[in-house]
């Protein structure tokens, strides 16, 4: 490819080597096993931004409390399945402080990262009712999910938001709900990948319809506060992370230490049920679980089963860090808005170089600059953008992997180096020289 510093038939043995059929069809970590391949045999780095690695130090005060945990000996202690006394009582004060919701700490419960959180929580839901058999995503959305669902053999409907936003969301979900078969609805908020994020209508109008048809409302919040439009790091003070949790009881929060305490590494999240849901009894998830309680059988008879809880260690670390943003001696929201940043100096050269952004508004506000974006090409589906950018050394993941029908690519800023962004340029120059004259 004119332009590009990468030799295109070693790319094209490498995607034989792998035996990936199609390149812009490939998933995340088929992209990742390429790029690695590529740049271990030519030597040029990739602009990578596929996959949503953090890019940022661990928060210090977390190591340094894990650390300490470690020395004093939790290693070789089997945690409580449902979390030491001291993170329960710190992710409560954290969703008082920064959503402005009250919940109990017993529905503040580890896992095994949001990933765990998530699986635990499909499982229950898929078995509340029996006439209740399909979860429902709001997409686009996190592609893992999906293959969550499939490992568990669950059901799923999907829509994609694009051409549902504000009141036209409440018919679209409607349209899913009045058949009586969803038990859950899932949705992150930012959204990976287009990092939309529902207005308050919008949730308010999630939250009514989960009074009215009695579902639960899956909150993914792995990019908790990085709306960097607003200030949402200051304890206490308004605005608050909005929430759905404002509009009904029938929710679980799922609150991940990855991104916004860069602590990937060490798997840890929590979900918070509120009371009502956690203490309610549904018949039927009693009988195929023989528990009691909803929360207890996310406890004591999955989580349980899976991992016994979560690493002890990691749960001081999270209480440390939440501890220091409660108490505002951390500001967890600074540390992280390096992503924004280099995101608008990312999406510039994009706009600079023929390509659009693909998801561009929250109604009548421009989108907010952060961990993720999505761009599209003229002419190009997102499967043929992705295939191409291999060639000019860039990778990313098409928006179809993500239940999204529109044509385009999801670009991940966090792992893209400031120094980089010059060599971004140049093969975003090269790319459009080669394909605007097409
Ligand atoms: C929307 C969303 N949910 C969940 C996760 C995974 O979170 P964790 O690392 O806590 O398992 C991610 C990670 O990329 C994500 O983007």
């Amino acid at each position: 490819m004119s332009g590009s510093p990468i030799d295109k038939t070693i790319v094209d043995q490498k995607i034989k080597e792998l035996r990936i059929p199609e390149v812009g069809k490939a998933s995340i970590r088929e992209i990742v096993a390429l790029v690695n391949l590529v740049e271990e045999e030519t030597g040029e780095k990739y602009i990578r931004m596929e996959m949503g690695v953090p890019g940022l130090p661990p928060a210090k005060v977390g190591t340094e409390a894990e650390i300490d945990a470690l020395k004093r000996g939790v290693g070789s202690i089997y945690p409580m399945v449902d979390g030491i006394k001291p993170l329960k009582e710190e992710a409560a004060k954290f969703v008082r402080n920064f959503m402005n919701i009250d919940v109990h700490p017993k529905g503040c419960i580890p896992t095994v990262g949001s990933m765990q959180g998530t699986y635990v929580a499909f499982l229950a839901a898929n078995n509340i009712d029996e006439k209740k058999d399909t979860a429902l995503f709001i997409d686009p959305g996190f592609p893992v999910q999906k293959q969550q669902m499939l490992v568990l053999g669950q059901k799923y409907a999907t829509f994609d938001v694009f051409s549902y936003r504000g009141e036209k969301l409440r018919i679209k979900l409607e349209e899913f709900l009045s058949k009586g078969n969803i038990h859950s609805i899932i949705y992150s908020n930012p959204n990976n990948p287009s990092w939309i994020c529902f207005t308050e209508d919008e949730l308010k109008i999630i939250g009514e319809l989960a009074n009215k048809y009695d579902v639960i409302v899956m909150e993914d919040l792995a990019y908790f506060g990085m709306d960097f439009r607003r200030d949402l790091s200051e304890p206490g003070k308004p605005p608050f992370q909005p929430t759905v949790a404002k509009y009904t009881n029938n929710f679980i929060l799922f609150i991940s230490s990855s991104k916004i305490f860069s602590y990937a590494g060490q798997r840890i999240g929590v979900m918070v049920i509120p009371e009502s849901l956690f203490d309610r009894d549904y018949p039927v998830l009693q009988k195929r679980f023989h528990s009691t309680t909803f929360g207890s059988t996310i406890t004591l008879r999955l989580l349980y089963s899976i991992s016994s809880g979560t690493s002890h260690s990691a749960q001081w670390a999270l209480t440390a860090m939440l501890k220091a943003v409660n108490e505002g001696s951390f500001n967890f929201v600074d540390d992280v808005k390096e992503y924004g940043e280099k995101a608008k100096v990312m999406k510039r050269l994009f706009l600079e170089n023929g390509f659009d952004i693909v998801y561009k508004k929250d109604i009548d506000q421009p989108i907010a600059d952060g961990f993720y974006f999505t761009i599209s090409y003229p002419g190009m589906t997102g499967n043929e953008l992705v295939a191409n950018l291999i060639y000019f050394g860039i990778s990313a993941i098409a928006l179809d992997n993500t239940g999204s029908l529109e044509e385009g690519i999801r670009a991940c800023v966090s792992f893209v180096k400031r120094d980089q962004f010059e060599e971004l340029e140049k093969r975003l120059k090269a790319f459009n020289q080669t394909f605007s004259e097409k």
